[in-house]
């Protein structure tokens, strides 16, 4: 793996020169939009880059993205990749590795997630202050690389708790309803029957996803400061199950969007 991302490196300083992003964005489904707030000198397809894994969902376009938001240089993947996609969990966090090798020292991750808290309804935030790891492995099992992070990483504080305060701060001050909880992964492709959302609420989460997690677990194991919001574009309560479309869920996420785009740009702008 470390020549892989080593060659993956060299590729991509050659494309962007002298510039170095000091910030990681990855843009959930839905919500690309911050994208448009970036002023960009570079964007190279995740196909041209030697080892990374391409996007295969239709609603991601895929690229890698360099420039200046607000101020601050930035890297944003637009498209993420997920496990049900057919990936490794070593695949989906592989761009992860690289942009943390390209210089970025904090990493803001979106997300579009199913609500398990009947207080948190469908449309409002959820800034993620922990996790629950549903998905069935680990990044970081195999080999570990000891110059790219521990065996054994810490996980007692994921989510760095100055960024979560900054993160509700901001969403008060703007009048955006943006609750704190816990996120659990799972593998999907399918969404949760009844009895999975009511299991996924007892066991203590907040809102349920299909992402986020290899990619959180692999930035602690490399030091790397996390900043993790997700959009909530439906409702997981059991009593009163709706079915829900992706389509639905885009459209939730696509009217949010504005939201989260504003607290992630004020966040990133005053790190
Ligand atoms: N479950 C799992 N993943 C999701 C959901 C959900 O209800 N909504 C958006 N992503």
């Amino acid at each position: 793996m470390l020549q892989a991302l080593e060659d993956s490196v060299k590729y991509i300083k050659h494309k962007i020169g002298d510039f170095t992003p000091e910030v990681g964005i990855v843009l959930g489904t839905g919500l690309g939009a911050l994208v448009n707030e970036i002023d960009i000198p570079h964007s190279i397809m995740y196909s041209s880059i030697p080892n990374f894994p391409i996007s295969t969902l239709e609603f991601h376009s895929g690229k890698l993205i360099f420039g200046t938001l607000n101020g601050k240089k930035v890297v944003a993947m637009q498209g993420r990749l997920h496990y049900y996609e057919g990936y490794s969990m070593q695949q989906i966090t592989f761009p992860i590795r690289v942009m943390k090798l390209l210089g970025i020292t904090h990493l803001f991750v979106s997300n579009a997630a199913g609500s398990l808290n009947p207080e948190f309804r469908k449309g409002e935030l959820m800034i993620i202050h922990d996790h629950i790891n549903l998905q069935p492995e680990s990044p970081l099992r195999g080999l570990n690389h000891t110059n790219l992070g521990p065996r054994f990483p810490d996980m007692s504080q994921p989510y760095n708790h100055d960024l979560i305060e900054k993160g509700l701060h901001i969403a008060r001050e703007a009048h955006i309803t943006c609750h704190k909880g816990v996120y659990v992964a799972v593998t999907g492709p399918n969404l949760e029957t009844k009895a999975e959302y009511k299991y996924l609420r007892v066991i203590g989460g907040d809102a349920v996803g299909m992402s986020t997690v290899p990619e959180i677990i692999v930035a602690n194991h490399m030091g790397l400061p996390v900043f993790a919001i997700s959009v909530l574009t439906d409702e997981g309560f059991p009593a009163d199950l709706k079915p829900v479309s992706v389509e639905e869920i885009i459209e939730t996420a696509a009217k949010a969007e504005p939201k989260m785009t504003l607290i992630l740009s004020k966040l990133i702008s005053g790190l």
